[in-house]
């Protein structure tokens, strides 16, 4: 049986069936039968801006799927490469096909030299490394110039390879250059996250060999950052990538979205809020004064989940296996007691605030030793294969390029004053 709506138009009196597909209404149908009544929704909160078939998620039910595939199973048993290659291709590879696009990622982890010498090197000593990172980015689109070539899908493979390949390699320079320690280039005989701990942390040891433990927890939290349909970042590249420009400034443009505290950089705001709140005696007063408007329990709520973000669960097992191997986070105790106390509020509970990725993230990169400006910098190098299966899927698509319309609220026609008789 088709679903639809039927409503009447209070200006004609004229009664429409307006049908309702896959959950939604088609703008172009809608826009058909009522032309000129635009739908007003600041925020996107109940558009749905397009057609997609790589994450599925279920706020109410607290569920994340890529590619049809529970989160909690990817976490447990893939790796972050190999969950690229399923976000980007649809399907989990053969061992082949693994092998083989282990070995181009790994491949492409090298950058111009002149990326970091003229470029990243000539920001401001003690610049922020995700604003290099963003920059930096942008500049690729300079260095592969075919990249514009948005037709060729051979071009298209490079590009992907070369950003998720290169990501971390300007991560960790830009970290590097921002503490004034010298460049490390990419170890091709490590894998993914062990290359980025050595590219991080190497300084006169021949070679640098990250704990297991730590690399493993940070695959994990790679691939847990992959992907999340439509969230700030990723409708910032879909929206750039829909004028169909190259994709370094696309995913760059996602990047400066994934910037803002209230998206990737919610985890360094985590952290700066417990060391505010500094001790356990002080929690209570803390949660009041955040109920009484002062401030967000950052780390808490989220647009879409309305219950436990699935992703912070298991975030939190991945803590405590960091802990065994640094030592617990000193700020831990502050951030359980927070949950504790917001999860039993009816502030928080009434509005369905709960614990999202960014709560526990924080503590496990600051217990790694990474600083507070490299959290963000930390949810983009995974978050850029998720851009780019979006910019893969929106190219194959041939979506139109976007364009929402405003409601125009400023001052009717009047006529220009000279500067002397304005008064
Ligand atoms: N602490 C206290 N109150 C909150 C919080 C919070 N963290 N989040 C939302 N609220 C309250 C709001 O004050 C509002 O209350 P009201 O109805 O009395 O006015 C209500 O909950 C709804 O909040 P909105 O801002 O309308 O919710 P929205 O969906 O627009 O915002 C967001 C979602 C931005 C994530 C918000 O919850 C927030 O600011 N959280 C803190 C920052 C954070 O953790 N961001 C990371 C998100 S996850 C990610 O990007 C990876």
């Amino acid at each position: 049986m088709p679903e639809s709506i039927t409503i009447t138009d209070n200006r004609t009196g004229q009664t429409l069936e307006i049908p309702i597909d896959n959950g939604g209404i088609s703008a172009t149908a809608w826009s058909k039968l009522l032309p000129g009544v635009w739908f007003y929704d600041p925020g996107f909160m109940f558009t749905a801006s397009c057609e997609s078939s790589i994450s599925y998620l279920d706020g109410e039910a607290g569920i994340l799927r890529y590619r049809g595939y529970p989160i909690e199973q990817l976490a447990e048993r893939s790796t972050y490469l190999e969950v690229a290659y399923l976000l980007l291709f649809g399907e989990l590879p053969t061992a082949d096909q693994y092998d083989a696009w282990q070995h181009d990622v790994t491949h492409h982890t090298f950058i111009h030299e002149n990326v970091r010498k003229r470029f990243l090197e000539g920001f401001h000593y003690d610049a922020h490394p995700m604003g290099m990172l963003v920059s930096a980015v942008a500049a690729l689109s300079t260095f592969y110039p075919e990249a514009k070539d948005i037709t060729d899908a051979a071009s298209w493979n490079k590009q992907v390879l070369r950003l998720i390949a290169k990501m971390p390699t300007l991560a960790a320079a830009a970290h590097r250059f921002s503490v004034g320690m010298p460049f490390v280039y990419p170890d091709n005989s490590l894998d993914f996250a062990a290359n980025f701990l050595s590219m991080m942390w190497k300084t006169a040891e021949p070679r640098f060999e990250a704990d297991p433990v730590l690399a493993r927890a940070l695959d994990v939290l790679f691939i847990l950052h992959a992907d999340h349909e439509q969230n700030c970042s990723t409708t910032a590249l879909r929206v750039v990538g829909s004028s169909h420009a190259d994709p370094y400034s696309a995913v760059s443009a996602a990047a400066a979205a994934l910037y803002g505290p209230r998206h990737g950089g919610a985890n360094e705001a985590v952290i700066r809020m417990l060391v505010e709140v500094g001790s356990l005696e002080n929690v209570p007063a803390f949660v009041e004064s955040v109920k009484e408007g002062n401030g967000r329990l950052q780390g808490f709520g989220h647009r879409v989940y309305k219950s436990y973000d699935p992703r912070a669960k298991i975030i939190k097992e991945t803590a405590d296996r960091v802990f065994e191997v640094v030592g617990k986070n000193p700020l831990l105790d502050i951030a359980l007691a927070l949950e504790e106390i917001a999860l039993s509020d009816e502030y928080f509970t009434s509005r369905r605030l709960y614990p999202n990725v960014d709560f526990y993230s924080g503590l496990i990169y600051q217990a790694m030793g990474f600083p507070l400006e490299m959290f963000p910098v930390l949810f983009a190098i995974p978050r850029t294969v998720g851009w780019l299966a979006h910019w893969q899927e929106l190219l194959a698509q041939d979506v139109k390029i976007s364009r929402p319309r405003q409601l125009y609220i400023g001052a009717d026609q009047r006529d220009y004053v000279t500067i002397g008789q304005r008064g």
